[in-house]
């Protein structure tokens, strides 16, 4: 169970991220932020590319910032767009966040009313990932 106030900073973490997201492309601002095993917060946005395949997610930007500092377990991670509407995260970063904490919990929120509370097995169903690979 993570704290509200735990919560409510991974969000306020997603939006102050969101800022500096490079779109230039999409102009689809996303920040996200991540919980990490340490209790510590990382977060990141959306770095586009002119090569258009090689955009970062907001998620993904997050999810390595938190391993880069020497975490290896995520506990939640929360998405924000300047939208009416809250954004779910990608099948690419599902599978990506899949990979350092299947049960997370996951929170997208946006400018309105609306938001998405959920966990990331919920996302990703018969998801396969490191625990499918026990010879490794
Ligand atoms: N994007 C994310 O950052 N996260 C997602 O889960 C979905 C999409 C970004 C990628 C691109 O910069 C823009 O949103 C439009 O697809």
């Amino acid at each position: 169970m993570i704290p509200d106030d735990t919560r409510a900073a991974l969000r306020a973490a997603a939006r102050a991220a969101s800022a500096h997201a490079y779109c230039p492309y999409s102009k689809f601002r996303v920040g996200a932020a991540v919980l990490a095993g340490s209790g510590k917060v990382y977060s990141g946005c959306n770095v586009e590319n002119a090569s258009f395949g090689l955009t970062i997610c907001a998620e993904r930007s997050a999810l390595a910032a938190a391993i880069s500092a020497g975490e290896t377990e995520l506990a939640a991670v929360a998405i924000y767009t300047p939208t009416g509407m809250p954004t779910a995260p990608c099948g690419a970063c599902r599978q990506a966040l899949n990979e350092f904490g299947p049960g997370m919990a996951c929170e997208c929120t946006c400018d309105g009313p609306a938001s998405i509370d959920t966990t990331l097995d919920i996302l990703l169903p018969s998801s396969f990932g490191p625990r499918n690979l026990p010879a490794m």
